[in-house]
């Protein structure tokens, strides 16, 4: 089987969350299963890029509306990262520092998308499936389907992999005419209240499109920031695949990033140790239970509520406990974090900002990893902190429930709550408080959850058998 995915986020080029982490890890187990993964991908002005050896492979023009628009294929030529890896390079638009961010996201990745399927319809020997992720790539199965330049794609199975619809890319009809020429009376297939939305569109007309996990998927019939309608109407095409992790990278006991490596004889002093480093760092008492939070600052993962939650766990419950928190993201947020850690000095510090190797030792170093999410596709943080042996105290939504079972519960080992409020969290923190004073229990579970296989072993054969149910031979 021969796959394509097309994504704007590939770790280690270029990460912003855990759609990175993804596409970098699914098409190596891929191509080690046997299977041709390609990746392509923008080619931003990456270290990464402008570090390695690749090579020209295609030249071209594109228009987009009015604008013409030179762009370069470059493939990366050592296989350094278990894959074929394409870069398309379009300058003025996708030589930026970022990923997203700018004026024009809609016509770098509209250009993006477009020149993409330029190079593809050029390929002599097409792919059997064309796999894309999330709303920045969702508009390529519209066009292979109905744009008339692309008619020699139209029999390409196309995936389209939803890894968060609280982002789905709407524009204006303004822009139709930006798009490559198509009957127009298909024009609705890109519609969804009252804009071109790529991700409802991706949702239409790709051949089958998977969530990844199998809750937020349930939960996206009712749920699903304003396509709930259209996804009980495509029902019949969807599936929640779990992500999985790649434990090459994800390991503790090769971990570089790590200042000790450890595995399941050796956690116990390796991760004090560990600890006992993050704690100098953020002046932090080593000797209280240390629960972190790691990620983006916004609503979805309920960072709005974590001043609340450390200032009700050390002033109302009197809990002798700290918090570490690594992330960026809503400036009010940021701000109600300087001033709780005004208060909260001696039991609570936040670095503000992206730090790939910070974030590394504080899943090792941690007791708990804190994941107060509303919303949650999957999330990757959780299956990290296991595999480091820190306990995921967690709220019960999407992914999050289909990884971590509460430690009450037979065979659990993990802290859940149910309501995405600081009361519920603040509850879950007192009885993580009260699991670390009982060391052989506390042992005992750290030693369950490092040895829980999350690899994509079984999300990669999932997706295969995806791919084999629709490819046309
Ligand atoms: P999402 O993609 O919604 O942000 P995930 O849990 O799927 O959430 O993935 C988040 C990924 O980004 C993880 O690899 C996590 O370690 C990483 N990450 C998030 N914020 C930061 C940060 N501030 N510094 C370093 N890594 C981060
Ligand atoms: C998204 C989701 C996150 C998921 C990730 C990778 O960013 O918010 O929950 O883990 O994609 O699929």
């Amino acid at each position: 089987m021969e796959i394509l995915h097309i994504s704007a986020e590939c770790y280690p080029i270029a990460k912003v969350g855990g759609l990175a982490d993804v596409v970098g890890a699914l098409p190596k187990y891929q191509f080690e299963a046997g299977h041709i993964a390609k990746v392509v991908m923008p080619a931003y002005n990456t270290r990464f890029f402008h570090k390695h050896e690749f090579e020209l492979v295609h030249q071209g023009g594109c228009w987009l509306g009015h604008s013409w628009h030179h762009f370069n294929v470059w493939r990366e030529v050592t296989n350094v990262l278990g894959f074929d890896l394409y870069m398309v390079d379009i300058p003025g638009l996708l030589d930026t520092e970022r990923v997203y961010g700018y004026y024009n996201d809609t016509d770098r990745f509209l250009t993006f998308q477009i020149a993409v399927l330029d190079w593809l319809n050029e390929w002599q020997h097409h792919p059997d499936v064309v796999h894309v992720h999330d709303h920045h790539t969702a508009l390529i199965p519209f066009m292979m389907t109905h744009s008339y330049k692309y008619e020699r794609l139209r029999n390409i199975a196309t995936v389209l992999t939803i890894h968060n619809a609280q982002y789905q890319g709407q524009f204006g009809w303004d822009r139709l005419y930006q798009l490559p020429g198509f009957d127009l009376w298909k024009a609705g297939l890109l519609g969804w209240d009252g804009a071109i939305n790529p991700l409802a569109a991706g949702i239409k007309c790709a051949w089958k499109f998977t969530t990844v996990s199998p809750s937020y998927l349930e939960e996206m019939y009712t749920s699903a920031a304003g396509l709930e309608a259209l996804m009980n109407y495509e029902k019949g095409k969807a599936i929640g695949i779990l992500n999985g992790i790649d434990v090459n990278v994800w390991d503790p006991a090769t971990d570089p990033m790590l200042p000790v490596n450890y595995d399941l004889k050796t956690f116990v002093t390796a991760k004090r140790d560990i600890k006992q480093q993050l704690c100098e760092q953020y002046n932090l008492d080593p000797e209280l239970p240390l629960i972190s939070f790691i990620g983006r600052l916004v609503g979805e993962k309920g960072a709005d509520l974590l001043p609340e939650i450390i200032g009700r766990s050390i002033f109302e419950q009197k809990q002798q406990v700290n918090f570490l928190l690594l992330g960026s993201g809503d400036r009010h947020v940021e701000w109600s974090l300087q001033q709780t850690r005004l208060l909260t000095a001696d039991n609570f510090n936040v670095q503000f900002g992206y730090d790939e190797a910070l974030s590394h030792r504080i899943y090792a170093g941690s007791d708990f990893l804190l994941m107060p999410s509303r919303v949650e596709p999957c999330g990757l943080n959780q299956m990290y902190a296991l595999r480091y042996g820190t306990i995921p105290i967690v709220r019960s939504v999407g992914g999050l429930k289909d990884t971590v079972t509460d430690f009450g519960d037979p065979g659990g080992f993990g802290i859940r709550f149910v309501h995405a409020e600081a009361w519920d969290a603040c509850q879950a923190v007192d009885r993580a408080v009260k699991l670390y004073s009982n060391t052989a229990q506390l042992q005992g579970i750290i030693k369950t959850i490092m040895q829980l296989d999350h690899s994509w072993d079984s999300a990669a054969a999932e997706y295969l058998q995806l791919y084999s149910s629709v490819v046309v031979r």
